[in-house]
């Protein structure tokens, strides 16, 4: 049976989480889950929904901040979707295959209940994210 990718999150880097949470509530996303400070990702996140759209803001917490490079490159943006799968390590071989690379090795990510999350890349795509059920 092929892996299925099913659609979890958009991850949307913004500059600083509270301001962004109040733009996004005068759109109508509700607060799903407040902010967390992953210290080992040096980011923080927070998640918001509107209808069925699940939006990941996540903002730096220091200059080393794997996202300061897409603020400083693009500004505020979508630049991640991340998809759920059964298995994380069969999916990234299902990507590999379609020449995706790992960018991130799989751990466990403390703001989505420490389930396991890796990224990948592919230049025709950008930036992808997997997370394990
Ligand atoms: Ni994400």
């Amino acid at each position: 049976m092929p892996a299925e990718f099913i659609y979890h999150h958009i991850g949307y880097a913004v500059e600083n989480i509270n301001d962004s949470l109040s733009l996004f509530g005068n759109l109508g996303y509700k607060i799903v889950q407040d902010i967390i400070n992953d210290k080992k990702r040096k980011v923080a996140i927070a998640f918001v929904k509107n209808g069925d759209l699940l939006v990941e803001l996540i903002s730096p917490l220091s200059e080393e901040s794997p996202i300061r490079n897409y603020l400083n490159k693009m500004g505020h943006t979508p630049y991640h979707i991340c998809y759920e799968v059964e298995d994380i390590q069969k999916s990234i071989g299902v990507l590999k295959k379609s020449r995706f690379f790992l960018v991130e090795k799989p751990s466990d990510a403390e703001a989505i209940e420490n389930r396991s999350v890796a990224f990948l890349y592919h230049p025709k795509y950008g930036l992808l994210e997997l997370l394990e059920k």
